[in-house]
């Protein structure tokens, strides 16, 4: 049940990652009060551009780039600190006073996880889902081991101690006796440098649930920042060519402490076509001309990896489990411009699984491998008119439109937000 007198907003990603929810969040960002991460860590790269400035962000909330949101890192994010620090000084560079406030509770992410990712992703070979290297795996298994370092820890060299021994042995002894892989990161590094970086975070560790809990209690607005999309969801995606977190909206709970029952809007962001950074089968992907055309203007390249995307027709059965799972209350479509001047435009309906129509996201490896995608194909439209986003939805191509109501239709849910460019100003309200 939505709490329709909250001022709580949630933004997630409804397909693979890189929908473009770094610009929809933007969108929002400037008028919260708290922008929060609530799971995963710097695997994810959210672009936002800003006045004609372009800005790559993997750990710190997208409302960062705006002097009034506070920027909170829940404790369900897991944080690498040399690469928070770094982001950190990034963001300085750019002339930006980071308003940021770290949870306590939150997951370090040590150099022999990250040593453990790359040894995982070989030895899960055909079924490894690609990993970003960023040793996002090995962090949320130690976490569940109840093996795990989390930040306050770097501010208790007795208890940092206690733990990185446990830890560092632990994760040591599989890279090199059930793995059979080389392990070459020094004890006595980590513990000094981790405990460095634990001195440069102090000012900003906080117990942020707390924090949250009075924001909302004082009528502020917050709004969530999902990272990833729904199919590399750990226990809703395409397991297991999954990302190791929740992406879907209902982590917001556990991985910040603000209770679910408080939410009131749930904007699921999807991309008016599909990308997939990473292994799985992908039902809908396409190869050749269109492809490449796709890759290339929608600049198709991974932001953590630098990797290109594979590209495909938009999948409505992954729509449709999202909108479901996350309880969207809207749909953000972006990136139509991308799609200008094709004269037709798939789009993946239903799998055939051996013969049989199926229209959710089947659970079974055997039957997503044998997905073969159900098209409903609808006419393109040319280039958009010049400064279309000063005008309303009703000024669109009528192609575009009818698209647009084909996904409303098919998901049961409403495109609330158009995005037809990637500046901030290119998007038009319904
Ligand atoms: P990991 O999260 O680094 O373990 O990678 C697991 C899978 O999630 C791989 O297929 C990655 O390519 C994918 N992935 C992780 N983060 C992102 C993201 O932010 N966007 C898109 N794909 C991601």
């Amino acid at each position: 049940m939505l709490n329709q007198s909250s001022n709580i907003s949630v933004i997630v990603g409804a397909q693979w990652g890189d929908e473009g929810k770094g610009k929809i969040t933007d969108f929002f960002a400037g008028e919260a009060d708290y922008v929060v991460r609530f799971h995963g860590g710097n695997n994810a790269g959210h672009t936002v551009i800003v006045n004609e400035k372009t800005y790559k962000l993997h750990l710190i909330p997208s409302g960062v780039v705006y002097g009034k949101p506070t920027s909170i890192i829940g404790n369900g994010v897991v944080i690498d600190p040399k690469a928070l620090l770094d982001e950190l000084d990034y963001i300085k560079e750019k002339g930006i006073k980071p308003k940021l406030m770290v949870s306590d509770r939150a997951h370090v992410i040590m150099p022999y996880h990250i040593a453990f990712d790359k040894a995982l992703s070989s030895h899960q070979g055909q079924l490894a889902a690609g990993s970003t290297g960023r040793g996002i795996a090995p962090v949320y298994a130690d976490k569940m081991f109840r093996n795990g370092i989390r930040i306050i820890d770097l501010l208790e060299p007795n208890v940092f101690e206690e733990k990185l021994k446990k830890g560092y042995s632990f994760t040591k002894n599989i890279i090199q006796k059930a793995l059979n892989q080389d392990f070459n990161i020094a004890f006595d590094q980590i513990l000094h440098d981790y405990l460095n970086y634990g001195k440069k975070l102090t000012p900003y560790i906080y117990d942020t649930s707390i924090e949250l809990y009075n924001a909302h209690t004082t009528g502020k607005s917050i709004l969530f920042e999902g990272a990833q999309g729904i199919s590399l969801d750990v226990d809703h995606g395409v397991y297991p060519f999954t990302t190791s977190s929740n992406t879907a909206s209902g982590h917001i709970s556990t991985g910040t402490g603000v209770s679910f029952r408080n939410i009131n809007r749930i904007i699921g962001v999807v991309k008016a076509y599909l990308s997939r950074v990473g292994e799985s089968p992908l039902p809908s992907e396409i190869h050749g001309e269109n492809a490449d055309f796709l890759r290339e203007k929608g600049g198709e390249y991974g932001t953590t990896t630098g990797r290109p995307r594979r590209v495909g027709w938009l999948d409505l059965v992954q729509v449709r489990q999202a909108v479901r799972v996350n309880g969207l209350t809207e749909i953000a479509l972006t990136k139509l411009d991308v799609l200008n001047n094709f004269k037709q435009l798939k789009v993946c309906i239903a799998y055939d699984i051996n013969g049989e129509k199926v229209k959710e996201m089947p659970a079974s490896l055997t039957q997503y491998r044998q997905a073969k995608p159900i098209y409903k194909t609808l006419s393109g439209w040319e280039d958009l008119p010049e400064k279309i986003w000063e005008k309303d939805f009703e000024s669109l191509p009528d192609t575009l439109k009818k698209y647009v109501a084909f996904i409303e239709n098919e998901v049961g849910c409403s495109v609330k937000i158009v995005s037809v460019g990637p500046q901030r100003h290119e998007t038009i309200i319904r």
